[in-house]
């Protein structure tokens, strides 16, 4: 796999390109903007994105889209809950090919009523569900600290150690980090019940 993390530094944000070598085709996550650097990177690596996914439909994170889908003639992917326009909707175990690419969608709400996680390979791109060092906030309209408390602890800490997270935003003190560095040393996946979490997170 092609796998490219792209810092865009004017919300910190992360985009993704991901491509299958074999088949040349790809999938970027959440263009943050980035167009122009995505769509070089992929002329570079000899890539055809096919599809350009969003782990929600913050602007920040979706901004870009129709450009790079325009120019490519990708197809957008976001949660069916997501309002924002798109062509196609995903849920919770839903798997997106790309190639001989497997991208495995884990519906992770809580930051975002529309939030997803995407596991490819090795690799888990949590969105602002789980940042390095930190959580997503549930301030916003669609935010839900009792939703994140059940994606954090019922369904992301549950996933292999080894797993390497690459979040949606540069929030953290290097870019990426293995699930199990973060289950140890991320304040926020302290062990804590529901109620715990959620006084937790009113206070942050
Ligand atoms: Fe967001």
């Amino acid at each position: 796999m092609i796998f490219i993390q792209v810092l865009v530094e004017t919300l910190r944000n992360f985009a993704y390109l991901m491509g299958d070598e074999k088949t040349g085709l790809a999938a970027v996550v959440d263009p943050a903007g980035a167009v122009d650097r995505i769509l070089s990177l992929a002329q570079d690596n000899g890539l055809k994105i096919i599809y350009v996914i969003n782990t929600h439909s913050h602007s920040d994170h979706t901004s870009g889209n129709w450009e790079l889908a325009n120019a490519t003639g990708a197809k957008i992917v976001m949660h069916k809950k997501a309002r924002a326009p798109k062509h196609l909707v995903v849920e919770d175990g839903d798997v997106i090919s790309v190639g001989e690419l497997k991208i495995k969608v884990i519906y992770t709400p809580g930051h975002s009523s529309d939030a997803i996680s995407l596991l490819v390979e090795d690799k888990l791109l949590t969105g602002d569900t789980l940042f390095v060092g930190e959580c997503g906030r549930t301030d916003l309209p669609g935010g839900s600290s009792e939703e994140l408390y059940d994606s954090l602890f019922s369904k992301l800490v549950k996933l292999d150690d080894e797993l390497e997270v690459y979040p949606g935003h540069d929030y953290g003190d290097k870019p990426h980090s293995k699930l199990g560095y973060e289950k140890k040393n991320n304040y926020t996946l302290k062990p804590r019940s529901k109620d715990e979490f959620v006084k937790f997170m009113a206070e942050d």
